[in-house]
């Protein structure tokens, strides 16, 4: 009997639906076709005019009096658009020696960006690009920049060749601090990690690299006047102050500032190993090894920590030009204060009635340091307490709320929250994080003004320099554009088309958030095919949240390789999102010809994969991650095919059946090996609308979040 009628209407009228969606204006496709991202505040395709060819007589074109920035700006330009276009003759001239035939790329900025590039400095600019000529205006170079780097993303392969359509834009930030945190304390990050990720970042317009520099598990930066901070500190990896300065030198031809932080007075074991008399209880001490918030504090009950901060600070503030360091001040748990009667003297000698009021005496010591040096104090959202000087800026990772708290209380902020890129969420729940959203939502305009922009965070207890990129990339510039572009734009359609076409673009900067992932699975692998491995791996993610430590058999430490299916396998799985889309479309009645089709594709494919997998995972141990999972997905592909077929015969599927299947469902969906079978939700809608039922959201379960 066929007692499902919704279905059956609902895929009679399918294409009846197909022919009655209205088609959006031709501008708005063409516009959406385009590879850009962040998108710009304005943008018009000139229709009827033919797009600007880049061919080998390509030129840019600087004015006389060009400076030496903007110069800068144009050579790295030129190397970029070589290195994603395989063109390696392309050249820039002075306006006065134009050459006479080729199209050309005019810039013109009416000032050059300030020495030390400042929070806030203008980076507005106007592109407009014809069939002969282009030309790029910026107030300041660092508008130019960012010009450049829209223009890069327009550069597309035509029948003509390499071409940018014609185009009308003009763009400006919506927030003025938009910035990147890479924690290389946890795992050291090598110089090459960093400048990848530097031209990625110029490429979506982020303007801030915050370097975490020091926590328990490393001190990486080379101090002349405390040596032991690194030589006891680091296990050797660190930075030297040389490489500092060609990073900050690397991000500023890059229009990005460079903030540096160090993390004080918790988070800061790595600086007792050589200097145990800042810490708050007696050493020795050894690098810290685990993940987590651990006891040690430094003591600030003492002068000599002052002194030693005054010199230490003193050295670092000529390293960086930046006008902002980051003093951390997070998660201290104040175990070390609470054990040290000479502490408890000192508080009640200066009237400081908990931690809270140490660590704001603390702060308001280290705020006067830091000023003397010529800086201003940020920190994390902790360090807030009124009687701080109002110029600070405190960056909120514990919320939006403590945004909108600090703003109202007079300082500026930052957003973080929500912008986690280590607990593995989708770009999607990124790109709805609004910093002027939430808690801030409410605030006048004025206060609204204090909130400076965001930081996407890469915290690295679980990321190498092998799969870091794979964690920053492509959701950061998903980021990127929420910080970027106007308020409005937020359709996650549209982001996910164009971020599906930057991800790979993104490879020409040698960035190997695609690159290596094929080579981890193949190392995973060993000497076997490893496409069945990958077949799995593609659609299954590392369980979300701060979740994995409790899902590994073994405590997870700063020595625990990162070699396993779950630190190759991407946040985000492009194949799942595409097959819960297909099922969407399935299942609300909206399919397009071939939807069933490359549904059941799939389905055979996952089904039949999993006796691939198991040779594969006889022979390796790595590999043996991929049997639980495999296992789910092959029963998961099976329910997805007696669903579609219950569907296709009209015949809606007993309960008994469903119910069986539901719960299946669901143990196919707890985390194993660390990791999630992202198409499970899915499976579960086809199940419930096979059986005549609502589909309803499978959510990821508790353990695994
Ligand atoms: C932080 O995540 N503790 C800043």
């Amino acid at each position: 009997m066929r007692t499902w009628p919704i279905i059956v209407a609902v895929l009679a009228l399918s294409s009846l639906s197909r022919e009655q969606e209205i088609a959006p204006p031709p501008g708005i496709e063409a516009k959406q076709a385009l590879r850009l991202m962040p998108w710009p505040a304005g943008i018009e395709l000139q229709a009827g005019s033919g797009p600007m060819v880049i061919d080998s007589s390509f030129s840019v074109l600087l004015p006389d009096h060009a400076d030496h920035r903007l110069e800068k700006a144009a050579e790295i330009f030129l190397n970029d658009l070589r290195r994603h276009t395989g063109m390696l003759a392309l050249d820039f001239h002075l306006s006065d020696r134009a050459p006479q035939t080729g199209t050309v790329l005019a810039l013109a900025s009416d000032r050059p960006a300030k020495q030390v590039q400042e929070l806030g400095e203008d980076e507005s600019y106007a592109l407009k690009v014809t069939t002969s000529r282009a030309q790029l205006s910026a107030p300041t170079t660092l508008g130019i920049i960012r010009g450049l780097a829209t223009f890069l993303q327009l550069v597309a392969i035509t029948p003509q060749g390499f071409a940018v359509p014609s185009v009308n834009i003009k763009d400006q930030p919506r927030f003025p601090w938009r910035g990147l945190l890479v924690d290389s304390s946890r795992h050291f990050m090598p110089l090459e990690v960093i400048k990848r990720n530097l031209d990625g970042m110029a490429a979506v317009k982020l303007n801030v690299f915050h370097w975490h520099l020091s926590d328990y598990q490393g001190f990486r930066l080379e101090s002349r006047r405390f040596p032991k901070l690194q030589e006891l500190g680091s296990d050797g990896f660190y930075y030297t102050q040389d490489e500092v300065r060609e990073i900050v030198q690397y991000a500023a031809d890059r229009g990005i500032r460079v903030v540096p932080e160090f993390d004080m007075p918790g988070h800061s074991t790595s600086w007792f190993v050589g200097y145990p008399e800042l810490a708050s209880a007696p050493g020795p001490y050894s690098l810290e090894r685990r993940w987590g918030v651990f006891d040690p504090a430094m003591d600030p009950s003492r002068e000599s920590t002052y002194r030693f901060l005054d010199q230490f600070i003193g050295e670092v503030a000529k390293l960086f030009p930046d006008a902002f360091f980051h003093i951390g001040g997070d998660e201290v748990n104040g175990k070390q204060w609470d054990a040290n009667p000479k502490i408890h003297e000192f508080m009640r000698a200066h009237g400081l009635n908990n931690n809270a009021d140490l660590q704001a005496y603390f702060n308001t010591r280290l705020e006067k340091i830091v000023a003397k040096h010529g800086k201003v104090m940020e920190g994390w959202d902790e360090i807030l307490r009124p009687d701080l000087p109002k110029n600070i800026v405190i960056q909120s990772w514990r919320g939006q709320q403590s945004l909108a708290d600090a703003v109202r209380q007079g300082y500026r902020g930052l957003l973080s929250s929500g912008y986690y890129l280590d607990l593995m969420s989708p770009a999607a729940a990124h790109y709805a994080v609004d910093p002027l959203a939430g808690g801030a939502a409410g605030l006048p305009d004025a206060d609204k003004k204090k909130i400076l922009g965001g930081e996407a965070c890469m915290w690295a207890e679980f990321v190498s320099p092998e799969n870091v990129d794979s964690r920053i990339w492509p959701r950061l510039a998903a980021i990127a554009e929420r910080l970027w572009s106007p308020e409005k734009v937020t359709d996650q359609e549209s982001m996910y088309e164009r971020l599906e076409r930057i991800n790979h673009w993104l490879d020409a900067y040698g960035l190997t958030h695609n690159t290596n992932y094929p080579l981890m699975l193949q190392r995973i692998g060993g000497s076997a095919d490893a496409s069945p491995l990958r077949v799995l791996t593609d659609i299954v993610e590392p369980s979300k949240g701060y979740s994995r430590s409790a899902l590994s058999q073994e405590e997870p430490t700063a020595v625990t390789p990162l070699n396993r299916l779950v630190d190759a396998a991407r946040p985000e799985s492009a194949t799942a999102r595409r097959f819960s889309t297909l099922v969407e479309m399935l299942v609300s009645g909206r399919l397009k010809p071939g939807t069933e089709r490359e549904i059941r594709d799939l389905l055979a494919e996952w089904k039949q994969n999993d006796e691939k997998v198991r040779p594969i995972a006889e022979t390796s141990l790595l590999a043996a991650d991929a049997i639980p999972l495999s296992e789910s997905l092959a029963t998961l592909a099976s329910t997805g095919l007696e669903a579609l077929d219950y569907l296709d015969r009209g015949e809606r599927a007993p309960e008994a059946w469903k119910s069986r299947q539901l719960a299946s469902v669901e143990q196919a969906f707890q985390p194993k090996s660390q990791l999630l079978v992202m198409v499970a939700p899915a499976i579960q809608k086809l199940v419930q609308v096979s059986a005549g039922e609502k589909p309803s959201e499978l959510s990821i379960p508790k353990t695994a979040r």
